[in-house]
């Protein structure tokens, strides 16, 4: 298998060879830390060693073996995702059960003010509009929805959405109503709203394309759908990690919540998200990344069915 110019065999080689490499990975991952992220990615080269050091995550010394197996084998995590039990809908309903009460300690100050900003522009709602949420979860987008249309959230976790709730409270005059609803199958009818967001939640779906569908039936035609989420970078030596750490970031989030700070998330790390709308015709109106590894993106696309 190939990312760009670098093939699987020759990264579990490198990585064998230097196991410190994934081992800051997942410490990073784990502290959340964004400045040393940036470093790591401009030191990244598999033409020479990974500067050594001391093995620093727990979880990673622990597991070392069980790591390199999930990366030697790139179909680890296949999409769509069948049989795998703490990959499915539970599993993330538990995941953010866990997380909520901590959600916001990290999140609302990681995705700022700056990049939620663009989502109102993008969503651009006229008065009296339907506007849907999907993956609401503890409702850090309520503050940008203008007191003049209606909105509705939905989210699969009871736990985020009382979090949500107590929010919701915050704003009296913003009409909001919230559901507890699975997004692979709403029980809205279709051509119920004029907009709908789906911000940071298809990474964390179990079938995103069956969540697309879902968003393309539940808008009306012509409508407005705008997407943020973290993606598949095109940037090859970006994509290469992320790959990599796809089956970490899934399927060692059962680890992490029992042994981490609560905030951490299971999510898919190389969601393929033009992609999927190649599947499904979409075309794209205007796109803006909020990173330079392309790996954050903000999107909105005009409903054609
Ligand atoms: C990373 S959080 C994003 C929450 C919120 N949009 C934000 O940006 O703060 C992903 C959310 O998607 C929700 N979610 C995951 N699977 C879902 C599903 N099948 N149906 C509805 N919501 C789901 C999770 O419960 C969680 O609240």
């Amino acid at each position: 298998m190939e990312i760009g110019k670098y093939s699987m065999d020759n990264v579990v080689t490198y990585l064998r060879a230097n196991p410190e490499f994934m081992d800051r990975v997942m410490r990073l991952y784990n502290d959340f830390d964004i400045q040393s992220l940036n470093l790591f990615f401009e030191e990244f080269d598999l033409t020479s060693p990974f500067k050594t050091g001391k093995l620093t995550h727990k979880r990673f010394i622990e597991n070392k073996e069980a790591i390199f197996d999930l990366i030697k084998d790139p179909n680890a995590y296949p999409t769509p995702v069948k049989n795998k039990d703490y990959l499915g809908d539970d599993y993330t309903k538990k995941i953010y059960n866990n997380a909520a009460t901590k959600y916001d300690d990290i999140w609302d100050s990681v995705w700022t003010y700056e990049t939620r900003g663009g989502i109102i522009d993008f969503l651009n709602p006229a008065k009296n509009d339907k506007i849907l949420e999907v993956g609401v979860g503890t409702g850090t987008n309520l503050k940008i929805y203008p007191d003049y249309c209606e909105i509705t959230g939905i989210d699969y976790s009871e736990k985020m959405l009382e979090v949500c709730k107590q929010k919701v409270a915050e704003y009296p005059k913003k009409n909001i109503s919230l559901q507890l609803m699975d997004a692979h199958k709403m029980s809205f009818d279709s051509d119920s709203f004029d907009r709908v967001l789906c911000f940071y939640a298809l990474c964390s779906v179990r079938d995103p394309l069956t969540v697309l569908k879902e968003i393309q039936r539940v808008c009306k035609p012509n409508g407005r759908i705008v997407i943020f989420d973290i993606i598949k970078s095109e940037i090859s030596e970006v994509a290469v990690l992320q790959y990599l750490f796809r089956p970490i970031a899934k399927e060692m989030g059962a680890i992490y919540v029992e042994f981490s700070p609560p905030y951490v998330i299971s999510y898919d790390s190389f969601l393929d998200l033009f992609n999927l709308f190649e599947n499904l015709s979409i075309k794209v109106d205007e796109v803006l990344y909020s990173d330079p590894y392309k790996t954050a993106v903000l999107l909105r696309y005009t409903n054609q069915k």
